[in-house]
């Protein structure tokens, strides 16, 4: 007898069903479970046909990931379908909820599939750095075609119930309960097909054309193509050595670093959910009501992030010009949306009936969450936080926007600082998924609660930092421009670490990047700086006067490079070269030749140790708490995990080397290694 998997009977009909929370993954025990209860149904005389089905909200997530990269238990997944689809008697699928990855494989091995109105199919391995392993890549073309199947498996998003019908994945969607549905098919002496005797529908000019446009769009991901390797040896190959061949393309991508980096880049977020100290007994205060400080970018887009929620939100502003524009803004945003067909007229008009305008503190005094998103001075948000105190009901909880001011300084305007918190959202806010919650030294545990869980609702990937000058996210951003800079003063061209950085994986480079944000931005904070006498403020560069020349990036269509009408493609610039040669001249730099290897190296381990610091210090609570803010805020790429976890592949020692041999030439504090490091390495340890 199994504990994860049962074996029921209803008439002359066993029904087999998953039972391993959280999502029916399919561990080893699940895998044996499933290969003995087939085969006692098959011995079983009371038993004509079998219904396979899961408990819960899931039919299947597939593979066990935690088993990845362990040595292999058997029996092996392929080994569990081939001998459902063997069955003497009937089996069909009753695919109750998602049915994912080896899931949806164990399903296309049944004889037939039944869905329930909220089920969701697909095959998400290739967001793993995989390819299907257990025969989906051989048995989804032969029901739904080659073309389809490409679509589906390298995209990796799943279809609903309906879409999966009409893709002729599903036979039948059920009105009600689906095992009842499966039942009722056997009833009608419906008995299905096994999907191996059926011929894929394939063109051979295909897959040269799939081939070319993942080459185009998945730049530097193995996967993607092996996964259309796959599909084409189901087309052209007899079924098993199909299955052979698709086998040995999932092990080498299971061997890959990428598929480590991907896995890493999946679980991260969920660990990064579980805050140290916040343990499930701290309940999160209720939030039904928000209010916003602010209608510039960042708060319209913190408003649309609710009000897409479901969720009422107030925008104040404190002149009705400023607010109208705000709103404008908003509208013309979904109505964007809109235009690519993705929102109807009628959701628009619901959303923007969420956002409620304000130009009275007073209307705060009900919310139960404040977010200001006010200008990004001290005196600003004291003056905020203050008036806060005086209006909002007591419990409120009261937080700030802010990229760089004291979370503890900003509660100190108020009687309450344990219900003062940092949300750093990322521009654009209602799109970009990093949430950097801060907690302060007196923000309280359900405070903190509160804002995770807020995090989750309105589909954001929460992650707790503490508090210090750019929080995680903005420090590391620092630390690694700095370089960046450093490099075209010794010599590079902004365009060449650009492409150094780009080949490595990230979306955008750092020049393009800054063009994007606003050079102004930076320069402005800079000069407050300066003024303040910062001791740690970098001195005036050509990156400043390119701002006083007031080329601020792509909204002033030059910046670091320059762009056409209606462009965001970054042209490189003479005007940029000379600022930047008079700037090498002015410091009595020559320049030098700078490779790519050496612009990676750079960047990455002034990351990497720059993080060390910072988990040293506990601002983050773990490594893949790093990893995740530059996930999900700054475009870093997934399959390498997020940079702690890519220092960690890459060798901490050998990380340390470098830092030290960089620091031995360059000399700048920077350089010094962090202390964490240093240790780790000397212990053999990883962070
Ligand atoms: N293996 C192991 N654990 C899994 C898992 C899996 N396939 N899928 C989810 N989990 C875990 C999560 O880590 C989480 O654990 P904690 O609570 O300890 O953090 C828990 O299950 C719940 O998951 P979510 O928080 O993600 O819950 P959700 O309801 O938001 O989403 C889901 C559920 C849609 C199934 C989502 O978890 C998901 O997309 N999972 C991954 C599915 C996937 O990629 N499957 C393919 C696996 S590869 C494969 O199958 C290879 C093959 O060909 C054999």
């Amino acid at each position: 007898m199994s504990e994860v998997v049962h074996y029921g009977r209803q008439g002359r009909v066993a029904v087999i069903s998953i039972d391993s929370p959280p999502v029916n993954a399919l561990g080893q025990a699940v895998r044996q479970g499933l290969l003995d209860l087939i085969a006692r149904a098959q011995g079983d005389d009371e038993v004509d046909a079998v219904v396979l089905t899961g408990k819960g909200k899931a039919f299947s997530a597939g593979a066990d990931i935690r088993e990845f990269g362990k040595p292999a238990l058997p029996p092996s997944l392929p080994d569990v379908i081939n001998a459902i689809e063997a069955s003497g008697k009937p089996v069909i699928a009753a695919i109750n909820g998602v049915a994912l990855g080896g899931g949806l494989e164990l399903a296309l091995g049944c004889h037939y599939r039944v869905a329930g109105p909220f089920a969701s199919l697909g095959l998400p391995e290739v967001k793993l750095g995989l390819i299907p392993g257990a025969g989906g890549t051989v048995r989804l073309p032969r029901l739904a075609g080659a073309r389809a199947a490409i679509d589906i498996i390298t995209a990796g998003d799943p279809l609903k119930a309906e879409a999966a019908e009409a893709a002729g994945i599903v036979d039948r969607i059920a009105e009600g309960d689906v095992v009842a549905a499966a039942l009722q098919v056997l009833e009608e002496g419906v008995t299905g097909r096994r999907t191996r005797d059926l011929a894929v529908d394939a063109k051979a000019e295909t897959f040269a054309e799939a081939r070319a446009a993942i080459a185009k769009r998945s730049r530097g991901l193995v996967s993607p193509l092996a996964c259309v390797d796959a599909i084409e040896g189901a087309a052209t190959l007899p079924f098993d050595e199909a299955l052979a061949k698709e086998r040995s393309l999932f092990l080498s991508c299971l061997a890959s670093p990428q598929r480590a980096g991907l896995v890493h880049a999946f679980f991260a977020p969920r660990e990064a959910a579980k805050v140290p100290g916040i343990g499930p007994d701290v309940k999160p205060r209720k939030v039904e009501t928000v209010g916003v400080i602010g209608a510039g970018t960042m708060g319209g887009g913190i408003a649309m992030c609710f009000a897409n929620a479901d969720i009422p939100v107030t925008l104040l502003e404190m002149k009705a010009e400023a607010l109208e524009r705000g709103l404008a803004t908003i509208r013309a945003n979904y109505e964007a949306t809109r235009a690519k067909g993705r929102m109807t007229a009628e959701e628009i008009e619901t959303r923007m009936a969420l956002i409620r305008p304000s130009l009275d503190y007073a209307d705060l005094a009900g919310a139960d969450l404040v977010i200001e998103a006010a200008f990004e001075s001290m005196a600003v948000k004291h003056d905020i936080f203050g008036t806060l105190d005086l209006v909002c009901k007591p419990g409120a909880v009261l937080a700030t926007n802010t990229s760089t001011l004291s979370i503890d300084e900003i509660a100190a305007a108020t009687g309450r600082p344990q219900d003062v918190v940092g949300m750093h959202f990322f521009s654009p806010a209602n799109v970009m998924k990093l949430l950097e919650n801060v907690r302060g030294k007196a923000t309280a545990p359900d405070v903190q609660a509160t804002v995770m869980e807020v995090a989750r609702r309105i589909g954001k990937v929460g992650v707790m930092v503490g508090v210090c000058y750019g929080f995680v996210g903005n420090r590391i951003l620092h630390a690694r421009n700095r370089e960046a800079i450093a490099l075209v003063n010794e010599g590079a061209s902004p365009q060449q670490v650009d492409k150094a950085l780009t080949d490595f994986g990230f979306a955008m480079g750092p020049f393009a990047t800054s063009d994007l944000a606003g050079l102004d931005v930076g320069w402005r904070i800079r000069e407050e700086r300066r003024k303040a006498n910062d001791p740690e403020v970098d001195a005036p560069n050509w990156l400043d006067t390119l701002a006083e020349k007031g080329r601020f990036g792509q909204k002033t269509r030059a910046g670091i490079y320059r762009y056409e009408a209606g462009s965001r493609a970054p042209i490189p610039d003479a005007e940029t070269d000379a600022l930047i040669a008079a700037y090498r001249a002015a410091q009595g730099i020559a320049p030098r030749a700078v490779d790519e290897t050496e612009i990676v190296e750079r960047c990455m381990f002034m990351m990497v140790n720059e993080g060390a610091r910072i988990l040293e210090e506990g601002i983050a609570a773990r490594a893949s708490d790093i990893d995740v803010v530059w996930l999900n805020g700054y475009g870093f790429p997934a399959f390498r995990g997020g940079p702690m976890f890519w220092g960690q592949q890459h060798g901490l020692d050998r990380v340390l080397a470098g830092i030290d041999a960089f620091h031995a030439r360059l000399g700048t504090k920077p350089w010094q290694a962090a202390p964490l490091l240093r240790r780790l390495v000397a212990e053999g340890r990883g962070f």
